[in-house]
């Protein structure tokens, strides 16, 4: 038997690692970087008529956090029965078309949003919540830490695939999404409690229950954030905004939420929006802990590692795990992406942590590096 020093050396050097090696269609097994394109089979389930993917797994991100997205035509029904997780904080945002969601936090006011495209809702442990599809064509993003939360769809669902990657199964099935009560009521081991004395509100009024707190009106203010532990609603660029030109291009970070709502779920969850870049000039970042990109408008340059450059476009994710380096760049006048990072140095925070607050969703007219 040879020794470990020779059996190392009769390794061939790291091979160039390839666009190939970095693209997959599934999340991997355990961290390394990568990129799942939009509509890949990603570890597809169908439930009803709803269709589930996983970019970003528990054992892709080392448990740090669930990214899925939910596919779905319009449902005259709750897509599934109102529940509370203990131990997961769940986060819904709206890629296309439009869902309601309800959430309520113990003796608390229930809560629910009509959310269309870009619109945001923080659901925090021991809420109770449930949704509904209103839209023909509706993509809802889930973000779920910590990760594993998945292993509740691969139990209910069926796998699925396809070779066309068609958003959801244009079935004329009638069959509820929803699992009925008694399934539900069976789920604790995932960490879903069925709360089916829950009745969600019809009673919304331009798109929400609430006549104290404004939603997508044009005279609103900035929405704040919730408080921690406490449910809430941010619509599509209505919630806090910093501009920060330190890394060669304006980036404006609007933060969904930061470690004072996750509290020790560990994590962030912001947009960021960017204007041209050149290659060369992009900054390397380095997290200590995992964090992905998901494009939601216009395409986003990265690269991860000792991988090439890869393109994103319209709903790919990207996937960093902790310790490893990045660059990213919009060679476009004008990129928005979903960010989400396990702990507590993520790239939103140091980006709002350099910048200064904004009013706009918008960069200014020409390019200059803020003056602090
Ligand atoms: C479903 O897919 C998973 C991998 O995502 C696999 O482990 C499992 O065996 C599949 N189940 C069936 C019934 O094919
Ligand atoms: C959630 O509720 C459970 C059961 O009441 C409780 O044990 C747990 O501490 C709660 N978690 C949080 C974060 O409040
Ligand atoms: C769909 O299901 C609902 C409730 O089960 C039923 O009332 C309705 O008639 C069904 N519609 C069709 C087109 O089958
Ligand atoms: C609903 O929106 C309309 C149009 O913006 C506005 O005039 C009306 O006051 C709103 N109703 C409530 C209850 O906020
Ligand atoms: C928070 O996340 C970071 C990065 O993943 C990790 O290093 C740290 O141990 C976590 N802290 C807690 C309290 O879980």
């Amino acid at each position: 038997m040879l020794p470990l020093n020779l059996l190392l050396a009769a390794l061939p050097l790291a091979a160039a690692q390839s666009l190939s090696d970095l693209i997959l269609d599934t999340a991997p097994s355990s961290p390394r970087p990568y990129i799942i394109p939009h509509y890949a089979n990603a570890h597809a389930v169908t439930i009803g008529q709803q269709l589930y993917r996983f970019p970003v797994t528990g054992p892709s991100s080392d448990y740090a956090f669930t990214l899925m997205s939910t596919n779905a035509p319009a449902s005259s029904s709750l897509g599934v029965l109102p529940h509370i997780h203990q131990k997961h904080y769940e986060n819904f945002f709206a890629f296309k078309g439009r869902f309601q969601l309800w959430a309520q936090k113990g003796d608390g006011a229930q809560e629910a949003r009509l959310l269309t495209q870009g619109d945001y809702g923080s659901v925090p442990r021991n809420t109770t919540h449930t949704f509904q599809i209103v839209d023909p064509d509706t993509e809802m993003i889930g973000v779920i830490s910590p990760g594993g939360f998945e292993d509740l769809f691969y139990t209910l669902g069926t796998n699925f695939s396809s070779a066309t990657n068609t958003p959801y199964v244009p079935a004329a099935s009638n069959s509820s999404s929803s699992p009925p009560a008694e399934v539900i009521a069976s789920l604790q081991k995932f960490d879903v409690y069925a709360q089916l004395d829950f009745e969600p509100t019809r009673d919304l009024v331009n798109g929400s229950s609430s006549t104290e707190s404004s939603w997508h009106a044009i005279d609103s203010t900035v929405t704040p954030l919730g408080e921690p532990a406490q449910p809430y609603f941010i619509a599509n660029n209505y919630g806090p905004k910093y501009l920060n030109s330190r890394h060669g291009a304006y980036q404006i970070v609007q933060p969904l939420v930061t470690n004072a709502q996750s509290q020790d779920t560990n994590y962030t969850l912001s947009t960021i929006i960017m204007s041209r870049l050149h290659a060369g000039s992009a900054d390397s970042w380095k997290g200590d802990g995992a964090c992905a990109f998901e494009v939601l408008d216009g395409s986003v340059m990265i690269q991860i590692g000792k991988y090439p450059v890869a393109r994103l476009e319209s709903g790919d994710v990207a996937f960093v795990p902790k310790g490893t380096e990045y660059r990213y760049w919009s060679e476009r006048s004008y990129a928005k992406v979903l960010y989400v990072s396990s702990g507590e140095g993520g790239l939103d925070r140091r980006l709002i942590e350099g910048g200064k607050s904004w009013a706009y969703p918008t960069f200014p007219t020409s390019w200059k590096k803020t003056e602090l």
